[in-house]
Order: C-alpha cells, then sequence, then structure tokens
C-alpha cells in the first residue's frame, strides 16, 4: 500500500525520504487501517517493531498474529529478495533479527513458520484466527499497570488448559499448587494433561492462609525445579490464590502466575485485581503483594462440586458487585448460581473496571468493600466462625440501612436489597453480639487506621459513595437494628 501511494518501491523510498519517514508513513498505516474493516494486513517485520503500532493493530475485534521463524532460514528465504533494503547483509540481517526479537515477544499469538510452507502456514494462521474468534466470546481483557491479562470465562475450559498454554506462550516448568480436597478433584487431571508439571498441595483452610504455608510452597517449588522461567497455576478457592499467589510473587522476586478459580467467591472477586496475601495473628491480609497473572481461567463447569454454603458466600460478592455497578444482575441471582458464564462475565466485568480505574487501590477501589466494614467486625467479634461471605451479606443489610440513615437511598430500596440478599438464602440478621463490641471491632479495620471512620454507602443502587466519621450512635442503632 504505501508503496502504491509512493509510486515507488521500498528500496527507492528508502532512497529518497530516508528509514524515518517510511516507519512514520508506516504508523499512519497502522493507526488508519487498525479499525476493524474485514481484512487480512500482512505487514513488513519492521512494521511492529514500535509498541504504537502493535496496540493500534491489536484494536478491539483485532487479531494480530506474528509468524516467527528461526534466522538460519530466515536468511535463506530471503537471500535472493531484491526489494529488501535492511536484508541485504546476512550479518546485518541477523544483528536486526536480534534487536527486534523483544518486540516480537511482546505479540501472544505466534505461529512458528521455520518447518511450514506458505499453504501450510496459512493454514495454521486460520486455524488460530478461528481459535481466536471462539475465544473472544469468553474473554474479558484487563488491562493492569504490568501489561494486559486475559481472563477466560467458559465451560470446561480446564481441558483446553494444555492448548491454551501454547498459544499464550506460557511454557517452562509448571507447578500445579491446589489444596488437598481440590488436588483429587480437578489438580491431578490437571498436571497429568501438561507435559511438564508437577502437583504441589496446602491444606485446605483460611487457617493455612498463613506465613508457614508459604514457606513450604517456596520448598516444594524448589524440589519441583521451578525457576525464574517457571509457571505457577494456582488453582482453587481464594485461599489457593491468595497464597500461592503471593509465594509466586515472591519465589525468586517472582515468577509467573495463573489464576484458576474454583469457588464462586474467588471467581467473581479474588482472581482478580492482582492483590495477593496472608493471614498473620494479628489480622487477616496484613502481609501482601500486587501480583498480575498472566490469565485468569474461570470454568465454570467445576462449580458442579463447591458446597451449598460456599455458593452462598460467592452469591454475595456477586450481589455486591451488582449494587455496585450493574443493577440488572439483580434479576440474575439464578444464573449466576448456576454458573452461567454469560452472566459471570458480567459480574466479573465490575471488578474488572474498578481495579482498571485504581489498580493499587487509592480510590474508588475502596468501593468493593461495600459490606465489608461491618462485616469484617462480625467476623472478628464472633473469632471467625462466621464465614465471609454470610458475614459480608449481613454487613450489606446494614451499608443498606446506613445509605437510607445518612444518604439518599430509599427506604423502598434499602428494603429491596435485603430481601435480595434473603431470596439468595443469606443472613441479613445476626444474634449473640453486643453492637458495641461491634463497633469497637470496627477500629482494627484495616481501613480505619488513620482513625476516621470509613464505610462504602449507596446513593442510589448503582451509585456507591463513601462517607467518613460517622458517629458511634447511628451504627450502634443499625447494630441494634438487625440483631435479632
Ligand atoms: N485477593 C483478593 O482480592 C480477595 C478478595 C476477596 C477475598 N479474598 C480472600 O479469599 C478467601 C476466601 O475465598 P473462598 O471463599 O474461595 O474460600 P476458600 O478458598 O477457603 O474455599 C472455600 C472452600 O471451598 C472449597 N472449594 C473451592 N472450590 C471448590 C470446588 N470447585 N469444588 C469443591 N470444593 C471447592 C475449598 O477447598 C474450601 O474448602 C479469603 O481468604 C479472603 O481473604 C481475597
Amino acid at each position: 500500500v504505501i508503496m502504491q501511494r509512493a509510486g515507488r518501491s521500498i528500496t527507492e523510498i528508502f532512497q529518497a525520504y530516508g528509514e524515518t519517514t517510511f516507519r512514520e508513513w508506516e504508523s499512519a498505516f497502522c493507526r488508519e487501517f487498525s479499525e476493524p474493516a474485514g481484512l487480512v494486513i500482512s505487514t513488513g517485520g519492521g512494521a511492529l517493531v514500535s509498541a504504537e503500532n502493535r496496540i493500534a493493530m491489536q484494536a478491539p475485534g483485532n487479531i494480530l498474529i506474528c509468524l516467527s521463524i528461526s534466522p538460519d532460514v530466515l536468511l535463506d528465504r530471503l537471500k535472493n529478495s531484491k526489494d529488501r533494503p535492511l536484508a541485504t547483509d546476512p550479518q546485518r540481517l541477523l544483528e536486526l533479527y536480534k534487536k527486534r526479537l523483544p518486540a516480537y515477544q511482546q505479540i501472544r499469538l505466534k505461529i512458528d513458520t521455520t518447518n511450514l510452507e506458505p499453504s501450510t502456514a496459512a493454514e495454521a494462521v486460520i486455524r488460530l484466527y478461528q481459535r481466536e474468534l471462539d475465544r473472544t466470546r469468553i474473554r474479558t481483557r484487563v488491562q493492569s499497570p504490568e501489561g494486559e491479562y486475559d481472563i477466560l470465562c467458559g465451560v470446561n475450559l480446564l481441558s483446553q488448559l494444555p492448548r491454551l498454554l501454547i498459544d499464550y506462550d506460557l511454557r517452562g516448568r509448571t507447578v500445579v499448587a491446589t489444596n488437598e480436597t481440590l488436588a483429587p478433584l480437578y489438580g491431578q487431571a490437571v498436571v497429568e494433561s501438561l507435559p511438564n508439571a508437577a502437583l504441589v498441595t496446602i491444606p485446605d483452610g483460611e487457617l493455612y492462609k498463613n506465613l508457614a504455608t508459604v514457606e513450604q510452597l517456596y520448598r516444594d517449588f524448589a524440589e519441583a525445579g521451578l525457576d525464574r522461567a517457571g509457571l505457577v497455576i494456582a488453582l482453587g478457592g481464594g485461599v489457593v490464590g491468595d497464597t500461592v499467589g503471593f509465594a509466586a510473587a515472591t519465589y525468586m522476586r517472582g515468577v509467573r502466575l495463573i489464576q484458576v478459580p474454583t469457588s464462586l467467591l474467588s471467581m467473581v472477586d479474588s482472581s482478580v485485581g492482582g492483590k495477593v496475601g496472608v493471614d498473620i495473628p494479628e489480622g487477616k491480609n496484613l502481609v501482601g503483594a500486587f501480583k498480575q497473572p498472566e490469565m485468569v481461567l474461570i470454568d465454570t463447569g467445576v462449580l458442579k462440586t463447591l458446597p451449598e454454603v460456599e455458593l452462598r458466600c460467592g452469591l454475595a460478592e456477586a450481589i455486591k458487585h451488582a449494587l455496585l455497578a450493574d443493577p440488572d444482575l439483580l434479576n440474575c441471582i439464578d444464573e449466576i448460581r448456576q454458573g452461567d458464564p454469560d452472566v459471570l462475565r458480567r459480574v466479573v466485568q465490575v471488578k474488572v473496571d474498578v481495579v482498571q480505574r485504581d489498580p493499587f487501590e487509592q480510590g474508588e477501589r475502596a468501593h468493593l468493600n461495600l459490606g465489608h466494614t461491618f462485616g469484617h467486625a462480625i467476623e472478628r467479634v464472633s473469632g471467625y466462625q462466621w464465614r465471609h461471605g454470610e458475614a459480608v451479606a449481613v454487613g450489606m443489610a446494614a451499608a443498606a440501612k446506613l445509605s437510607t440513615a445518612v444518604s439518599t437511598l430509599t427506604q423502598e430500596k434499602a428494603d429491596q436489597i435485603i430481601e435480595i440478599l434473603q431470596k439468595a438464602g443469606l443472613p441479613t440478621t445476626y444474634s449473640s453480639y453486643d453492637p458495641g463490641a461491634i463497633w469497637e471491632a470496627m477500629h482494627t479495620d484495616k481501613k480505619w487506621r488513620s482513625g476516621h471512620s470509613q464505610f462504602v454507602i449507596l446513593e442510589d443502587i448503582g451509585r456507591p459513595n463513601i462517607v467518613r466519621d460517622v458517629p458511634r450512635d447511628i451504627i450502634v442503632n443499625i447494630l441494634e437494628s438487625i440483631r435479632n
């Protein structure tokens, strides 16, 4: 196209205007053709070296594939080429190849054409294109400070993991880390399906989300031969995701991580956003890191073995997402319960949108704590006898009442929220604990460390906000009203 427009060959363009001008035209071309328009665009090797061009060509709806090749075959194929000004000298070509390689490695989809004829390479392109097309239907792309990653959400995705690892170029020694409950259910089969993987298990339960388990994981990783180029797959609920994720973030200063959440809560909440960490006796999640995964793989089929009580806990977080940003989801509780991938993707999208806008929890991400200030305090006064999701459900009932007391949420809407929680089988009241003790327990909340109370409220369903320094009386009264 550039030759056509300039009315000259590439060599002539280079001679007349220089490479810089040619690259500028190339960039303009990439921008112009970045709009998906049913085209197959074959670029020169230099076009996608610029990150800006790569981003333009990967606009939503486009599929970018890198055809890679070994340097000796490249030299052989180009030896008679007349119109490649940068490929005339083999030594120079090799240097250029090495220089450009890091840029090519940024392109996720690759086909190695070293041993392929043009026709078989074309077939490989078509196959990859069709697979990608299928995948775009199940994919949510997340922008994070460390780059992009995909959340894939669908049925039976675990069986596709071997293929996915190849397509996403996630090779190397692999450790599948899971817990004792999930190892026989899914872990062993996953390890057996992968060519270079070892299984590592941790005990089941929040009690083991601690530094002792992390240390054991480091040692198991080392014993399994995991090196810096290795890959850790965290297969399990939020406890596995957080603990194994933290081990992956710190082992050898960080190895690549894939999150495979298996509980509803971890699918819609903990696997997204990059927060990993463990508990210490002084508090929950007090030690941690941000570790963005290479991919999150949600196989909704695994929900069939999730105990009902755990499903309900996940529903609480899903309802929270609906209340924060997608009220229509409140009409889809049954679909969420059944693990409908299309609906789960929407629930996940709420968290994705928030963490993309606030990756390091400096502002808006705090909205995800709706119901959590109350919930955490109930968990604490119960000596962690309450499940997190159920405590959050009571917390959301309290937050609904607070929203009516100090903001604009109508009484009718607050009642509606409580009814939705109850219909989902979640508690909205508590007994036994003294409201004053719950208020006191709130003061140890991480978010209150600066000395000011902080609550997430709803100005309306779908419109969260934060209120600070709410007087004790208001909170204690609300806690009194939901005590039975
Ligand atoms: N990192 C974050 O951003 C974030 C956000 C929210 C919660 N969390 C953390 O997540 C944890 C809670 O996660 P959770 O609710 O998934 O608890 P969990 O990981 O303890 O899982 C609950 C139980 O369900 C079992 N289980 C999970 N998937 C199963 C399946 N498919 N079939 C059968 N059994 C299955 C587990 O073995 C466990 O016994 C807490 O530690 C919390 O702090 C982290």
